[in-house]
């Protein structure tokens, strides 16, 4: 394998050895109509995630061939690749259960084929966290190509956002307030072209990160999918991507601490899908750093918060590319962010930004007149989440900032089905709902069941909000009082995991409390009456990942995965950073 100072590229050890390894590898590549010119250029992967049973990754095949002309035109070989394609409608039990499976598929192939630089292409929630983390990993030159956001939804005049408006329908439906045929006019409108959602869900919100770490080519993230300019984008990427092989520019040169904080910002200012914490995480412990969820708490608290997209917003995506896009919000922000820090295009921070406007200050609002003085998302901890909890506290009901409430309880995501909508559920609009066991382990896989419905009963009084609390995830188009990612999680006996109806609930937004308000010696006796669940799996996969995955505060990667000095302490069982304090 090429080393960075040793002046072979990787490609050159597999096509200029003279050894009948050599011969082979020449030979069996221009079977397929490559030339002996074209493989003494650099080799570059494109890792393609096109599956047609991923619906945001449809167009990707379109892409693909114009960072292959980019490649070719700057002089590389491109070789297109596989790895599996994770889409969040389809997958089950949840696609949070595949990311690490992506991410080592990903890293794998990288490390196996003569590839000495890589355009990693993907939009859908998880599938460039698993390839920033593997290239994190490999440490080859990489570029994120993000696929892009659909275009607006339309119907009878108004914008609709994938998928933030699918809980609405839905809900209003349940209400009884939208016929099954507006409903299904709704399903065909909302989704109208290629691209993954166009709110700033969790994919909008990576493909964000990814620019706004440095390693997507400026104004990438925001350009429609079926925009004419993402397929420029994707040749230029192509370009790109040959001239940091030559530079022998990797991503642990741009993937630094202080870009991890630029991304952080550009997350808090955007509003962006808690989902990105948990990525983020991940990501730093690839890079051999810990990144405790305090980090995003205090960068929250320092950032404003700007771009008025739904769903903690007014527009969508489409809107943004028009105002400039992350190039003109990392503009705004630019006082706050480390300006000096490499990118993909081999310039700085500050270089890239040279020149960029703001388009649209209805989208994107001064940092002199923000929308919030401080950013998206609040980090919880009290006895309910020693080691953390998050909400996104732009999308909470201004009265349950402060709230105390009773606990209606539900062990598992099958008792919250058979009992929500019962109408003699003991319930009203200032209880607080628990849904315990839908965690790393508990699920297993941590699904987006954060956002637990609303009883039908309440529904029909007009609630559409409550506080509800998991060990879950929520999808980045979510909205309401969630409190997610409670860590550590019920299945590892975390305290979640000795609540029970009728126990009172305080959320303190501004002092960052979840408390239980439960005295210690009935705590204490509720804990020693806990029962272990059973494992999920006895096989595959899925064992695999029950056994290995860390808890949310430590970006639910595989222990084996991280860096040895960032593991916890013991791998059996509470995998949480409160173990890695104990290091
Ligand atoms: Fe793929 Fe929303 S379903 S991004």
């Amino acid at each position: 394998m090429c080393n960075k100072n040793d002046g072979h590229r990787k490609s050159e050890t597999y096509f200029q050895d003279q050894t009948m390894w050599g011969f082979v590898h020449r030979s069996f590549t221009k079977s397929m109509g490559y030339t002996d010119e074209d493989i003494r250029k650099p080799v570059i992967g494109i890792c393609n995630t096109f599956s047609e049973l991923n619906k945001c990754h449809a167009h990707f095949n379109d892409l693909v061939d114009y960072v292959k002309r980019g490649v070719w035109q700057a002089g590389g070989m491109p070789m297109e690749f596989p790895t599996i394609s994770i889409g969040e409608p389809y997958v089950k039990p949840t696609t949070m259960l595949l990311r690490n499976l992506a991410a080592m598929d990903t890293e794998e192939m990288m490390r196996a084929h003569p590839i000495d630089g890589v355009v990693l292409i993907g939009g859908c929630d998880k599938t460039i966290p698993a390839q920033l983390m593997a290239a994190a990993s490999v440490n080859i030159p990489a570029i994120v190509l993000a696929g892009g956001p659909m275009l607006n939804g339309r119907l009878n005049g108004e914008s609709l956002g994938a998928c933030t408006d699918c809980y609405r329908f839905t809900l209003e439906h349940k209400a009884g307030n939208l016929s099954d045929e507006q409903l299904s006019e709704a399903e065909n409108a909302i989704c109208r072209s290629d691209g993954h959602c166009m709110v700033m869900g969790t994919a909008s919100t990576m493909a964000s990160i990814a620019e706004g770490l440095g390693m997507s080519l400026p104004g990438c993230a925001a350009i429609p999918a079926v925009d004419a300019r993402r397929r420029h984008m994707s040749e230029m990427t192509g370009k790109q991507i040959v001239k940091l092989v030559e530079a022998d520019i990797r991503p642990r040169d741009i993937m630094t601490k202080e870009a991890l904080e630029n991304a952080i910002k550009v997350t808090m200012a955007s509003g962006g899908s808690t989902n990105a914490i948990i990525h983020l995480v991940a990501l730093a412990q690839r890079l051999g750093m810990a990144l405790p969820l305090e980090n995003f708490d205090k960068i929250s608290a320092e950032t404003p918060f700007i771009l008025n997209v739904r769903p903690s917003g007014q527009y969508q995506m489409e809107e943004y590319f028009e105002a400039g896009g992350v190039p003109a919000l990392m503009k705004e922000l630019e006082p706050l962010l480390h300006t000096a820090c490499l990118t993909v295009t081999g310039k700085t921070v500050a270089e890239n930004l040279d020149g960029v406007k703001v388009l649209d200050r209805q989208v994107i609002y001064p940092l002199t007149d923000p929308i919030e003085k401080d950013g998206g998302i609040v980090v919880l901890k009290g006895n309910l989440a020693p080691s953390g909890a998050l909400i996104k506290k732009t999308a909470v009901s201004e009265k349950f900032k402060k709230h105390k409430g009773r606990a209606v309880v539900f062990e598992s995501l099958i008792d919250l089905d058979n009992r929500i909508d019962d109408p003699a559920l003991d319930v009203d609009e200032n209880s607080v709902l628990i849904l315990k066991h839908v965690g790393p382990k508990g699920a297993p896989g941590m699904p987006e069941v954060g956002q637990i419905p609303i009883p039908q009963k309440l529904l029909e009084k007009g609630v559409r909000d409550m506080v509800r609390i998991s060990d879950g995830r929520i999808s980045g188009t979510s909205y309401g009082t969630l409190v997610v990612h409670v860590a550590p999680e019920a299945a590892v006996g975390g305290p979640l995991a000795f609540v029970k109806d009728g126990d009172e609930i305080e959320i303190d937004l501004q002092n960052r409390v979840l408390h239980l308000h439960v005295n210690e010696e009935e705590l204490a006796n509720r804990r020693a009456a806990w029962v272990r669940p059973q494992p999920h799996f006895d096989r595959g996969y899925g064992m695999l990942f029950e056994q290995t995955v860390l808890q949310a505060d430590m970006g639910c990667d595989f222990d084996f995965l991280v860096p040895k000095q960032l593991r916890p302490a013991t791998t059996a069982e509470n995998q949480s950073s409160d173990r890695r304090e104990e290091l």
